[in-house]
């Protein structure tokens, strides 16, 4: 979700106008997603690098979020939308985790629609939080590394229980992926869009699934041979 700070700009307002105005959005979406059919969407809502913005501003992305899941909650619940969580939670603030942990627990046995939010994530971190598990059950003799292949790596992954995207839309024209899903992500079709993400509606995200249908997805094979089956 990129490009609540160029929104702002544009208008001569703070960034956290842009924030705001990007929530916003967040609950458009949401809706879209579920009126169009698609069942777990991840939202990289902050980024490890994140924290490296001026202090001001990531106090205020994280009111934004507390606040956020307070009043979503109920929706969730009314639409049936598991909430899970990605990235290092303990190093969020506490205020922030009890809601999460809240919303977690509130939401942990709808099993059709799953909402994914990437917080304090970063891909790198996460690859690197997967091989020190391993090395510990490796260390502890619970796993056979010789035997250990992408299968065996998977649930040491934050994303454990959910399954790789098949779409990434990236919003404000970045043409980059900027640490988010980097594995699972592999085999995904990108979707790059100039909106920025606090004009994100139902419209633009009908767009992106239109342009998902047309790909065809090869997996590394012929188009003959995907003909074939
Ligand atoms: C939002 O957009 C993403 C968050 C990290 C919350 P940005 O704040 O990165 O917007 P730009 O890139 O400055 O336009
Ligand atoms: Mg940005």
């Amino acid at each position: 979700m990129d490009g609540n700070g160029r929104w702002a700009n544009e208008r001569g307002l703070p960034r956290i106008e842009g924030h705001r105005r990007g929530a916003e959005a967040v609950k458009r979406t949401l809706k879209a997603v579920q009126d169009n059919g698609v069942k777990i969407i991840t939202l990289y809502a902050f980024s490890v690098e994140n924290w490296n913005r001026p202090k001001k501003e990531v106090d205020a992305l994280m009111k934004l979020l507390e606040r956020f899941l307070a009043d979503q909650l109920p929706v969730l619940i009314k639409r049936k939308i598991r909430l899970r969580v990605i990235g290092r939670y303990q190093e969020l603030p506490e205020r922030v985790q009890d809601r999460l942990r809240k919303a977690e627990a509130a939401t942990k046995d709808f099993t059709t629609h799953t909402l994914a939010l990437a917080l304090n994530y970063g891909a790198r971190t996460e690859v690197v939080d997967a091989v020190k598990a391993i090395a510990k059950a490796a260390q502890a003799g619970d796993i056979d590394l010789n035997a250990l292949d992408y299968d065996g790596f998977r649930p040491y992954l934050y994303t454990s229980d959910l399954p790789d995207p098949d779409l990434v839309i990236r919003t404000s024209g970045e043409s980059r992926l900027s640490n988010f899903l980097l594995l699972q992500a592999a085999y995904a079709e990108l979707y790059i869009t100039p909106v920025l993400w606090p004009d994100f509606d139902e419209t633009h995200f009908k767009a992106a699934l239109a342009d998902y249908a047309s790909r065809e997805r090869r997996y590394g094979k012929t188009a003959e041979q995907l003909q074939a089956t």
